[in-house]
Formats: C-alpha cells, structure tokens, sequence
C-alpha cells in the first residue's frame, strides 16, 4: 500500500485531523447532511456575540456536545494514529477537535487549534479550569471572581492562540508527509497547514469518505471511514516494521 511505504520511509510525519475522525465514535461533524451546522446556526451558537446574548442557550448547547463526548469512544482512527506515534512514525497530531477522543487514545504530542471543550475560561478575569463533566448548573460561575464561565474553545470571529498556532506551523513546515483525515478543509487558518506542508515538499496523504477541498492537493486519497482506512493503514506499517526488524538467530 502506498500510504504505508510514505509513511514508513517518512522523518517527520505529521497528523492533521478533522470532526471527520470522531464520526464513527458518535461526534457530529459540522457540515453535510448530518453536520451540526444543518441543524444549528453558527451564529446562535459558536460566536462571542452570541455568548453575549445568550450564555444559557450557548451553555446547554456546549452541555449536550460534552455528554455527547464524555460517552463516545475513540475509535480505530484515533488508535490508529496514537499507534503510530508510538511506533515512532506519526510526531505530532494536529487537531481541529475540540473532542478528547486523540488524548484519549493515547496520543501525546498534540495540538489542539480550536481549544478543549472541557477546559473553561472567565469572561471577567481569565481565569482557566478544567472540567471532569459537563456543569451542572448553566452558565458556570468563575470560583474566583463570580464571572461568567466560557468553554475555552475558538469560536467564529476569534484568532487562533498564537502560541498554538506557531507550533502547527512549525510542524506543517518541517513535516514530510502530512497525514489529513476527515476534515473539510475549509476552516481558515486550519486548513492552511496542508497547504504550507504541500509548499515544503510533504506528502499528503488524505483520508475521507469523500473528496474534500484538499482532496486535489493530495498525493494519495484514501476515499474511507476514517476508521477502516488507518487500520489498513497501520496494519501494513506493522507488517512492515516486523519484516524489516532483523532476527537474533541471523548470526
Ligand atoms: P467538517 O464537518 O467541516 O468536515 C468533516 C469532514 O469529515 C468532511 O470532509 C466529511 O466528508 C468527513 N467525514 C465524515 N465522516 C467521516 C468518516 N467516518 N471518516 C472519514 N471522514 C469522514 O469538520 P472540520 O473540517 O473538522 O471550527 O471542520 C473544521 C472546523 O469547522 C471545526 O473545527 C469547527 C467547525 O466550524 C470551529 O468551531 C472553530
């Protein structure tokens, strides 16, 4: 398989993940059909105006995505990937979740562009914290000065932590393959990161169901559920990686 050779010969290979990889484990994604933003208008839900307006009708909605969450699964893809790290093969994973499926399957070095739905941050004095559950009672209260409670997540109309944001692109620059799953492409500045992968030389290896704004930028397209396309994937790696391993009674 041709993923699985790029991968293997790769130095510095790089993760650039999307709502795509948390389908199969119950996450909506945001656009198509089923995608949340059929269903709920950004504008009500994923912008400080609208947090302004409305913290209670913001909270509940974030309240049903963290239960969402907290019972979902990481699934063969995001195993997949923390796997590959550990082999030694995948460096750094960047997400666009705001989900803890990466965490939760045991990747390590990664980075969160869009925040952690389980994080908080006062609207009054900044304070941060971190939530084990979804709150009880919404909108949240600061325990340090009474304000207003947010989800630290970027919402529309917000810039990206800069410090996040130089460490993706220090990666999408220095990567030489950069495997992309599930993901639109069409958030800005996210899905520049394979665009300034592909500008330094890297491969693109993308996995989807189906074609993305990336998809003509991609070396390889592996058109499949995020899950089945990485097992695949990794399970030719391994092969690889046990062929490759020299035997003790070769003397
Ligand atoms: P989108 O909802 O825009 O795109 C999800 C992608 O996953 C689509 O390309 C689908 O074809 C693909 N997909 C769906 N199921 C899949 C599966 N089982 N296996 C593989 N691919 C699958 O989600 P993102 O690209 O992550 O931002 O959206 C980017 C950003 O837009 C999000 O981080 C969020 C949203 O507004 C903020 O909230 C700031």
């Amino acid at each position: 398989m041709e993923a699985a050779e790029l991968l293997s010969k790769s130095k510095h290979a790089v993760a650039f993940t999307g709502a795509g990889i948390s389908a199969e484990s119950g996450v909506p994604t945001f656009r198509g059909a089923q995608g949340l933003w059929s269903s709920f208008n950004p504008e009500e839900y994923a912008t400080p105006q609208a947090f302004a307006k409305d913290p209670v009708k913001v909270w509940e909605w974030y309240r049903w995505r963290m239960r969402l969450i907290r019972e979902a699964k990481p699934n063969d893809a995001h195993l997949s990937i923390a796997r590959m790290e550990e082999l030694g093969i995948v460096k750094t994973v960047i997400t666009q979740n705001v989900d803890d499926l990466h965490e939760r399957a045991g990747s390590r070095n990664l980075i969160k562009l869009h925040g952690d739905v389980w994080t908080v941050k006062c609207t009054t004095c900044g304070f941060r914290d971190r939530l084990n559950s979804p709150p009880e009672t919404v909108p949240p209260r600061c325990p340090a000065c009474r304000g207003l409670l947010r989800p630290d997540v970027v919402w529309f109309g917000e810039p990206l932590d800069p410090e996040v944001w130089r460490k993706a692109l220090v990666e999408a620059s220095r990567c030489d393959v950069m495997l992309v799953v599930g993901t639109s492409g069409v958030v800005m500045p996210a899905a520049s990161l394979p665009l300034e992968a592909k500008r330094r030389g890297a491969k693109i290896i993308e996995v989807n169901v189906e074609r993305s704004a990336l998809t003509n930028l991609a070396d390889i397209f592996v058109q499949e559920p995020a899950s089945r396309g990485l097992k695949a994937i990794l399970e030719e790696l391994e092969r690889k990686a046990f062929h490759l391993k020299p035997t003790n009674t070769a003397r």
